[in-house]
């Protein structure tokens, strides 16, 4: 794994840094008439990011190409507050004019191993494929505490080797059924970026990119684009320790 780290000096800035990144990106992808294929995560972190991009690039990103599928969705509807697809929807999809034909939701209301399959058989038909898997343009990522990513939690890390690119995954605290890209298709993507923010997430970054002991435990150490890249966007507290 080879680690690009880029630290700001708020959550904010980190935020519109990945904007940027997309920004970029996407117009690089329209001059090629391609379109932009990537995987949102859920959680809060995310959130800033889709306020910033719905506030200051609604006039800027060729959003008719730009192309939305999730990373994992908790088993719920997507009306229910813990949606992933809820939180996407609510904070940017609605705000920005991407077709519907170009947002590809995880039925989290679904039946979650008969979503998965059907997931996966969406991704192989609407992504190319690479060394047998989906791939992505990019993979937007969060990190808990525990150094799970997706919803590959360090109770279940035989989803970062799994042959099948969408699998159900389970909270360890709540029991709660998560849909989840597994690790083999999120490591094809063309960019992975690990978005992460705040004083909590401090000691597991330092773990994961300084490599310290048990860092083999935690499953966003097995994650990198297929370069072997990955990209941090960091606010000056998470990166604290590095
Ligand atoms: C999810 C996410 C998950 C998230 C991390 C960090 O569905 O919850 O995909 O992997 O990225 O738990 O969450 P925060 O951004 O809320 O810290």
């Amino acid at each position: 794994m080879t680690p690009n780290i880029n630290v700001f000096e708020r959550p904010e800035d980190a935020a519109h840094a990945v904007a940027e990144l997309i920004l970029t990106r996407s117009k690089e992808k329209k001059k090629q008439s391609q379109p932009y294929n990537i995987a949102l995560s859920g959680g809060s972190t995310p959130k800033l990011l889709f306020t910033v991009l719905a506030q200051e690039y609604l006039d800027s990103v060729p959003w008719h190409l730009v192309r939305f599928f999730w990373v994992d969705e908790r088993c719920v509807p997507p009306t229910h507050p813990e949606s992933n697809f809820g939180l996407a929807y609510k904070h940017l999809l609605k705000k920005v004019p991407v077709p519907d034909a170009n947002i590809f939701r995880m039925q989290g209301e679904a039946d979650p191993q008969g979503e998965a399959f059907r997931y996966q058989t969406l991704l192989e038909k609407e992504l190319p494929m690479h060394k047998g898997y989906p791939q992505f343009d990019l993979v937007l990522l969060g990190m808990g505490e525990d150094g799970h990513t997706a919803s590959i939690f360090p109770n279940n890390m035989k989803l970062l080797h799994s042959e099948v690119s969408v699998a159900v995954g389970i909270h360890p605290d709540t029991g709660q059924k998560r849909l989840t890209l597994t690790g083999r298709t999120i490591n094809q993507a063309n960019q992975v970026v690990f978005m992460v923010t705040g004083a909590s997430k401090s000691n597991v970054l330092s773990q994961i990119i300084q490599m310290k002991p048990d860092n083999d435990k935690l499953p966003a150490s097995y994650v990198h684009s297929q370069s072997g890249t990955i990209d941090f966007y960091l606010d000056k507290a998470a990166a604290n320790e590095l």
